[in-house]
């Protein structure tokens, strides 16, 4: 079942399978970032597209892990699909996505998500809720009768695979894992002890 060459193919079957059976956002993954004091910060965001060029999720750039990822583009990335007892870990570096990757995205979210991402400073503080909903208010009639641009401080970054590893839960906790590392133009796959 599972070919050496190919984990991409691997974590499309696995998707496949977790969307069938997971109860709630198959698409979910922790993702992990360096601060420049060197402490891991760790947090969920969703997969909007993976293939051959990598796993990308959306953000905003000020955002704590925006400025981790501009000071130190090396990250981690795990998915857990509980009802299969899978976890698939990627491990890389981020390229920021093509301005008009982003753009398109960003169109087609809904209009509250996008005047979500001008109205919140993700990850500063804000002193009430209130002030948070003017500020969502604020920016609803700023673009009322228009459509919402993409914010120059919200864009995506693409996960480049620098090591993949799948987990299948099996008895006893002699679990399968599968460690992918680059080799040439493809992948060599090594069994890992569970
Ligand atoms: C299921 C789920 C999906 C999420 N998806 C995203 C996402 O795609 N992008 C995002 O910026 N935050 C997402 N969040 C919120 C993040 O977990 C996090 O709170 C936020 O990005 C701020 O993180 P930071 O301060 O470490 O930058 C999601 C949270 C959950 C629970």
């Amino acid at each position: 079942m599972i070919e050496a060459q190919d984990p991409l193919g691997l974590w499309k079957a696995w998707y496949t399978e977790a969307m069938a059976s997971e109860r709630d956002v198959p698409d979910a993954m922790q993702v992990a970032t360096l601060g420049q004091d060197g402490r891991p910060h760790l947090r969920t965001v969703l997969a909007k597209q993976v293939d051959e060029a990598g796993v990308v999720f959306y953000t905003n750039l000020n955002s704590r892990k925006g400025q981790d990822l501009k000071g130190d583009a090396r990250i981690a990335a795990t998915f857990h699909w509980k009802s299969l007892e899978r976890q698939v870990h990627v491990e890389g570096r981020v390229r920021p996505v093509r301005s008009s990757e982003a753009d398109a995205y960003f169109a087609s979210r809904p209009r509250g998500s996008q005047i979500g991402a001008w109205a919140s400073a993700q990850s500063q503080p804000v002193t009430s809720r209130e002030l948070l909903e003017r500020q969502v208010a604020e920016v609803s009639s700023r673009f009322e009768g228009r459509e919402v641009p993409r914010p120059p401080h919200w864009s995506g970054f693409r996960i480049v695979p620098e090591r993949w590893e799948f987990w299948q839960g099996r008895h006893d906790r002699l679990h399968d894992r599968f460690e992918f590392l680059p080799e040439g133009p493809g992948w060599t796959m090594r069994r890992l002890q569970p």
